[in-house]
């Protein structure tokens, strides 16, 4: 047996250890031991440290700026997102859950730029070559067959394809099956991940590649892989939605060359992705006005947006009961639950609750708080939260421990939007300081008395 190529070193401690353990043997702390190349000369993974020269610091105000014109994907709603288009150069991380439509979106952005006169390539490690014509075959325009295509999952193939054919902007789907032959571990290991993605990064740099990297996320929506990940790449952005439902959001939840939390909402149609930009319209004009039915002002990123939030609360057969969320943090409507059971005598301790945004969206916005509640009370109560002239009753605020109401960011541009559609007075916490005095505006008489009528 020749010299070992890898060693496992702790992340915690920094322990090294030529086997993986569960557990590390210097520390003793759990599931931190990682997989990294064996420096020396003969290990397989060898880096060079050569002698470093030192370089003359200069002060921040003599560095050039090359002030390079962006990228434009010809999809509003990603340029956005991205703070005006692909920068180019960078690296932009995509995750998303199976099936919400990631390749669709980044081949969709190719097809803009090859048209554009761009040079392009997608690397596809999760489906053959016929896959991915299936998918350009179904979209509109005939440039999305044109891009040029190489179904690989070994990374120094990808790598040695990337200096060759030098694109402008490169799609890498996904960073998770792609593999290196340096280290041992399955494709999507944590150490394959960011060997992966830090390879990837070297050639784009230094080529001036942008590169759009696919990554997957895990069953509670975090990006699968090293958390280093996020701190390697420029952008990273989160394509969320249920695979089932139409809606999907688009949020920047990194941005070093735009804001963050800019958002879009898009369509899954049989021609693949499409913009939707009278979101706020649409899921006004579907809101129901039954029991259990409030419209949020919400923000996505700088914009805002009407959604109908909906609630059902019923006697539970199980223990403990259950809590269905979609569309919303779970940790944040279980805040809203015990606030409710605290502070204004709504207790759900034998009832399923379920809260659901309408048509799939995602709501990431501490805002939606008075909107869970007050969908929860008209549901426990069974009456109408009814705005003026038969409209539907929008709302948004923040909650507090303590049963206030606290405000929250862009009041004026949430009730603006409100008023555009004609839902005034709007129930939020500059005209009501406590979650009662909103539940006395909203449903009326005494909200202390609401039990569960289940
Ligand atoms: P896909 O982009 O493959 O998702 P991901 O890469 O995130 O796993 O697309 C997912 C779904 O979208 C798939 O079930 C098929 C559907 N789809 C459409 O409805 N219309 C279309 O035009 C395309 C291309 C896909
Ligand atoms: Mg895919």
């Amino acid at each position: 047996m020749g010299r070992p190529t890898t060693i496992h070193v702790c992340s915690a401690c920094g322990h090294q250890t030529p086997r993986w353990a569960g557990r590390c043997p210097g520390c003793g702390e759990w599931n931190t031991l990682i997989e990294e190349p064996v420096a020396g000369p003969s290990g397989a993974g060898t880096r060079r440290r050569a002698g470093g020269a030192a370089v003359a610091p200069i002060a921040l105000g003599d560095v050039a700026i090359d002030d390079q014109e962006r990228l434009s994907t010809g999809i509003g709603e990603l340029d956005n997102v991205l703070g005006g288009g692909i920068v180019p150069g960078s690296l932009i991380l995509i995750g998303g859950a199976p099936g919400i439509g990631k390749s669709t979106l980044t081949t969709m952005a190719l097809a803009n730029l090859l048209a554009a006169g761009r040079r392009t390539l997608y690397v596809s490690a999760e489906e053959s070559a016929a896959q991915i014509r299936l998918r350009a075959e179904r979209l509109s325009g005939d440039a999305a067959l044109r891009i040029p295509v190489i179904a690989q999952t070994d990374l120094h193939t990808v790598l040695a394809t990337l200096e060759q054919e030098r694109p402008e902007v490169c799609v890498i789907d996904s960073v998770q099956t792609l593999h290196s032959s340096d280290l041992s571990g399955a494709a999507g290991s944590v150490a394959q991940v960011r060997e992966v993605a830090g390879e990837i990064m070297r050639v784009a740099k230094a080529r001036g590649i942008a590169v759009l990297l696919v990554g997957h996320v895990t069953k509670d929506g975090a990006l699968a892989g090293p958390r280093v990940l996020e701190h390697m790449v420029d952008c990273v952005l989160a394509f969320e939605g249920e695979r089932e439902r139409t809606y999907r959001t688009l949020r920047a939840l990194k941005n070093r060359f735009g804001p963050a939390h800019e958002a879009g909402v898009f369509e899954m149609r049989d021609h693949g992705l499409v913009e939707v930009l009278d979101a706020s319209a649409r899921f006004v004009g579907e809101a129901t006005r039954a029991p259990g039915s409030v419209v949020l002002c919400a923000m996505e990123g700088s914009r805002p947006l009407l959604v109908e939030v909906q609630a059902l609360v019923c006697r539970s057969e199980i223990v403990p009961p259950r809590r269905v969320v979609s569309g919303l943090d779970r940790n944040r409507v279980a805040l809203v639950l015990a606030v409710l059971g605290r502070h204004a005598g709504i207790g759900l301790g034998s009832a399923d609750v379920f809260v659901n945004v309408v048509g799939g969206v995602r709501v990431d916005d501490p805002g939606s708080d008075l909107a869970v509640a007050l969908a929860v009370a008209s549901a426990v109560r069974r009456t109408e939260l009814r705005g003026s002239a038969g409209r539907p009753l929008a709302c948004f605020g923040e909650l507090g421990l303590t049963g206030e109401l606290r405000s929250v960011a862009h009041g004026d541009r949430r009730l603006a939007e409100a008023q555009k559609f004609g839902l005034t007075p709007v129930v939020e916490p500059e005209s009501h300081a406590t979650l009662r005095s909103a539940f006395a505006a909203a449903l009326g008489g005494d909200s202390r008395s609401a039990a569960i009528a289940a």
